[in-house]
């Protein structure tokens, strides 16, 4: 939701700056900037409606050489994108610029009084007024630039990252976080970056600082980086190695970052688990649980917040831990459970679930949640981010960095994390028989073998893909562990091929959906032969008595479906419990073939950012 990346140091930022953009784009991509201070002193700011790319032709051979510079990438909160409201953002001397990430709550008020003071705002952003707000107190105080960023900010509510460069002091950046996430590259040759996260620093250092909320930092090529807080505190900055590598975070050869990502799978999966699960001892080992025991122990109720595909890892993990922790499940909508007075106990315990970790509403839940009391377990995959900054535990599902703006990996990265869970406290508590356990734990351990086999049927998937691209609407359904995978499916065709797609418990389509059926609606059935396999064949033969064209996700050898589907795509035979990890790869492939078909732009569907930073 938005992206910013700065640079200052020994070489030319412009090139930095501008891959440093391109890395970033997954997160916004709806218009883009730069801005520089030359070596004569000017500052020059390039911005242009759309993607990086347009900006790049925008500003042509032209390129600007100052060794500082900052760009955005923006994803539309306040005004539309244009090329007024694309950042960076001046000051009404043209002395500053500012890039910024997050919603400035009281941008109303301060706007008004900043035109009351003769202060001429150009766009409609919300961001604008803190490059007028920081410079009027740089004008109007003896302060210099850090002191005037932190005054300035002192009168701001909301949340930013937040990036300002200013003429009068051409070797200095000065970057301020609260609720928005923003990371310090420190370079070897003296040179300082800033991120919205690591991937565009990745490739130039790997020492990184996270500033924390309410925290104020000058990176200056001379007096090196200071940080403070609002409030004028000290703080003494903790330099952490970034551990992931820079091939994690490039297309290797795929068409697409979310292809690439869901053939990952296998090793993601893999990494999910390592160090977890041991086979000779038949035991799952997980740390955030073993050291806060009596939470688990006597929790009354598991909540799971969550928002979009972390909400349906959510769901699958409500009937994991039932089935095996026997401990009452709710899953919420992080954004509903916030603004619905929730009744939450101090013997709760919260699993909040979250690849990017970033997630405004998943955090805010959070906060909730804690202030009663409750003990927050946190399920994240971007190591460092805030949400595993803000629980009191937590398991990192290590899924590697996801870009693909439609989340794949990180959805069956999560869902293995949440399967062992279950199965470690449903073990500790004495709920699972011995060689059922030790059973389970063999075949999670061996699912990145079956994902191979999944994904070893990309042509024939293609195949029905072609067949189905030029639907207009879809229907998934699923029943028990296969009901959220439903959901997934659905979600995953519609985000990224603009079908509209509808995901049901398929007993449910008789109370509804069944009208849409007709001759030319594709509908998924997600059908493994489980518990209620029964049920979904007799599901399945309600739909083929109605026409709609037939696609079952089968376990290998299935007749009674095969027998009704248009077409089926098999799936090994696995436990029940860890057959979601299995069913939504087909869907997943199915999905990204369908909207490259189409001609959709997979890793970067309209209207959508990768990270949902605002409420
Ligand atoms: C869908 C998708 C989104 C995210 C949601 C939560 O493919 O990626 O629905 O799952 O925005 O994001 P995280 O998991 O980062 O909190």
């Amino acid at each position: 939701m938005c992206g910013i990346v700065a640079y200052v140091g020994p070489n030319p930022a412009f090139p930095i700056v501008i891959e440093g953009l391109k890395r970033l784009e997954y997160r916004g991509y709806d218009s883009a900037g730069i801005a520089t201070i030359e070596k004569d002193g000017a500052l020059t700011v390039s911005k242009k409606k759309g993607k990086v790319a347009d900006l790049t032709s925008h500003i042509g051979k032209l390129t600007p050489t100052g060794s500082i510079g900052m760009g955005h990438t923006r994803w539309a909160t306040h005004g539309p994108p244009n090329d007024i409201n694309a950042h960076p953002h001046k000051g009404a001397s043209d002395r500053l610029a500012i890039i910024h990430n997050g919603i400035i709550e009281n941008f109303a008020t301060i706007k008004e009084s900043l035109k009351c003071r003769g202060h001429n705002l150009a766009s409609e952003t919300d961001s604008e007024v803190l490059a007028h707000l920081i410079e009027e107190v740089l004008d109007t105080s003896s302060l210099g630039l850090f002191d005037a960023v932190r005054a300035a900010l002192s009168q701001v509510v909301g949340a930013y990252a937040l990036v300002v460069i200013d003429k009068k002091n051409p070797g200095r950046l000065i970057a301020a976080r609260k609720s928005s996430p923003l990371v310090i590259g420190i370079g070897e040759d003296g040179a300082y970056y800033v991120a919205s996260d690591a991937t565009p620093i990745i490739s130039h250092t790997k020492n990184v600082v996270y500033l924390e909320d309410e925290e104020v930092a000058s990176l200056d090529v001379e007096s090196g980086l200071r940080i403070r807080t609002i409030s004028n505190d000290i703080i003494t900055p903790e330099v952490h190695a970034l551990e992931i590598e820079l091939e994690s975070i490039e297309k290797g050869g795929y068409e697409h970052f979310m292809l690439k990502e869901i053939f990952e799978q296998p090793q993601s999966i893999r990494d999910s688990i390592r160090g977890r699960i041991n086979l000779q001892l038949g035991e799952i080992k997980m740390q955030g649980i073993d050291d806060h025991w009596e939470k688990w122990e006597n929790a009354s109720r598991i909540l799971i917040l969550g928002c979009g595909t972390s909400w349906h890892a959510g769901l699958v993990a409500e009937y994991l831990f039932e089935e095996f922790a026997r401990i009452p499940v709710e899953v919420e909508y992080a954004s509903e459970f916030r603004y619905r007075n929730p009744i939450i106990r101090p013997d709760d315990v919260v699993i909040a679930i979250s690849q990017s970790g970033e997630t405004a509403d998943t955090l805010a839940a959070i906060k909730t949640a804690k202030e009663v009391g409750a003990h927050v377990f946190g399920v994240c995959n971007v190591v460092g981010s805030s949400i595993p900054r803000e629980t009191d535990s937590g398991a990192y599902t290590h899924a590697g960095p996801e870009i693909g703006v439609a989340s794949t990996k990180a959805f069956t990265s999560q869902v293995a994390v949440l399967s062992m869970m279950a199965l470690h406290i449903g073990n500790k508590k004495g709920n699972i028989p011995r060689e059922r356990f030790t059973r389970l734990i063999a075949e999670l351990n061996n699912i990145p073998e079956l994902v191979e086999q999944v994904l070893d049927q990309a042509p024939r998937i293609d195949e029905i893909a072609k067949q189905f691209s030029k639907a207009e609407n879809a229907l998934y359904l699923g029943r028990g562990y296969q009901f959220p995978i439903a959901l997934e499916g659905a979600l995953k065709l519609k985000e990224i091929s603009y079908i509209h797609a509808e995901g049901y418990p398929a007993a449910e389509m008789k109370h509804g959906p069944i009208a849409l059926i007709d001759d030319d609606m594709p509908v998924i059935f997600i059908a493994p032969m489980d518990d209620v396999y029964e049920k979904v064949v007799s599901n399945v033969q309600e739909v083929k008595a109605r026409g709609g064209r037939l696609l079952g996700v089968v376990t290998e050898g299935d007749k009674d479906v095969a027998s009704l589907a248009d077409h089926i795509i098999e799936i090994p035979r696995c436990d029940d419990a860890l057959a979601p990890l299995l069913s939504v790869v087909p869907l997943q492939l199915l999905s990204y073939r369908m909207a490259v078909l189409r001609d959709c732009n997979v890793d970067q569907p309209r209207n959508l950012a990768k990270s949902v930073t605002v409420e």
